[in-house]
């Protein structure tokens, strides 16, 4: 399914907010997605510019990409990892509805790139996935968010340790091509870090079918099905100033010198969909969060540890936090488990490890847990100081460094005193008792 089959979907469902009136691309269709998130919407009008359509909040919740993939939420995990481990080549088509329509001298201006925030150092793309290749390491997916500069540039965030940033480093310039308006398949997969060499297309095309052609004016292979691509050159030493923008910690990131984007050519679907994207909101931190799941699944489990499912949950700003549910066998386990998260997300600060009676999608059961099973001298493990997430404002200025703290919120398998299971009264059915 394309972006805008999806997007048809949704409509159908019941599950998009159309929106016919005039919007500005200033501010407003922001204020519009935040206020309606986690909904769809979908823009007819956007004020400064013409013949595009704006859709965001596509993806704000788990549910919406388990229900993409006609899947449920506890699929996903194993759905990932056996799409990274069984990747495969996509298939590649000429004539691609990606490049329907060429739009000739590049104008950034006649794109519906939004300003979120007042405080935003500009207009953002931020849904784009960024394709670039590397002679030795092949072809890399990812996401950079671009600040509109002039034109025809953008100042695009490339975080040092990125794939991309390795193959800046390496060859000083680097083709590149930002493609909007794709489905979960190509989001999630760019979103997952994966051993540099490992073109992440591969992932999207064994998560669902994914078909790419090659870009017209750089040697990359493009999302065939997407709705607008970008192509240009992201240069090393060409750099301009970046930001603020907000982060998935819902501050403000703060302005830095980065490298510029030289956008060369536009191509677009007719009739094209312009991907919004919200920074900081549900949607960003999801796609940041979701992908980490699956390796600190694999961690707990490879630990010994029997792991029924994970949740980088927004409360933590789907970054900083993990909720690991165990089925516990051993007294061990909880702080086995926790160990082994920190293991799978490098950047994770606050681990909490809970029993198999508890939904992790709610942040009162897993609240309930620490209120009732844990004790501090027994089950807090607390690593000290160590690198974790450059997001996090209370990490050491300038550094990322940062106490890591696990919480093993399980039950002792060998109760002393009070049960610690959790009270359930008898159902009832209320249609019984109320009068017709
Ligand atoms: C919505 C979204 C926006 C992101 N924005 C950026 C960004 O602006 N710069 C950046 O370096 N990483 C950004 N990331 C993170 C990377 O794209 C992500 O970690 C990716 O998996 C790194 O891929 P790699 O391992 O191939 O380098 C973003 C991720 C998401 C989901």
């Amino acid at each position: 399914m394309d972006f805008r089959q999806y997007v048809g979907k949704l409509e159908r469902e019941g599950n998009l907010l159309r929106i016919r009136k005039v919007v500005s691309g200033d501010l407003e269709a922001a204020a519009v997605l935040k206020t309606a998130e986690p909904n769809p919407v979908l823009f007819e009008n956007i004020k400064e510019t013409k013949g595009f359509r704006v859709v965001g909040n596509v993806f704000c919740a788990k549910e919406s990409i388990a229900k993409y993939f006609g899947i449920t939420t506890a699929d996903l995990i194993p759905k990932i990892t056996k799409a990274i481990d069984q990747r495969n080549q996509p298939e590649e088509i000429k004539n691609a509805p990606c490049q329907e329509v060429d739009m000739g001298t590049v104008d950034l201006n006649k794109l519906p790139i939004l300003r979120h925030t007042k405080q935003d150092g500009g207009k953002y793309i931020s849904s784009a996935v960024v394709v670039t290749r590397d002679p030795e390491y092949g072809q890399n997916l990812d996401f950079h968010r671009a600040m509109q500069i002039s034109n025809n540039k953008m100042s695009t965030r490339i975080v040092e340790g990125r794939d991309f940033h390795k193959f800046l480093e390496r060859n000083g310039e680097v083709e590149a091509a930002y493609c909007v308006g794709n489905t979960a398949n190509v989001l999630v997969a760019a979103a997952i870090s994966v051993q540099t060499g490992i073109d992440e297309m591969y992932i999207a095309n064994a998560l669902e079918k994914t078909r790419v052609t090659k870009a017209k004016s750089v040697n990359l292979l493009i999302p065939a099905d997407c709705e607008v691509v970008l192509e240009g050159r992201v240069f090393m030493k060409e750099r301009a100033a970046e930001g603020p923008f907000i982060d998935i910690t819902d501050t403000f990131d703060v302005i830095r010198q980065e490298p510029v984007f030289e956008v060369r050519k536009i191509t677009h679907r007719r009739d094209p969909i312009w991907q919004a994207l919200l920074p900081g909101a549900l949607e960003h931190k999801l796609l940041m969060g979701m992908p980490k799941e699956p390796t600190i699944f694999k961690k707990v489990t490879e630990a010994g540890v029997r792991c029924l499912d994970v949740n980088v949950n927004p409360g933590g700003c789907s970054w900083l936090h993990a909720i690991v549910k165990i089925d516990k066998k051993n007294e061990d386990d909880g702080k086995k488990a926790v160990l082994a998260a920190f293991e799978g997300h490098k950047s994770c600060k606050h681990v909490f490890v809970v029993d198999k009676d508890i939904n992790i999608y709610d942040p009162l059961q897993v609240e309930w847990s620490m209120a009732t099973r844990f004790q501090a001298d027994r089950g807090l493990v607390n690593k000290g100081k160590e690198p974790g997430s450059s997001l996090d404002p209370s990490a050491e200025p300038g550094t990322k460094i940062t106490n890591k703290v696990g919480f093993d919120l399980t039950a002792p398998i060998v109760t002393k005193g009070k049960s610690f299971s959790r009270a359930e009264f008898p159902k009832a059915d209320l249609k019984k008792y109320v009068e017709e």
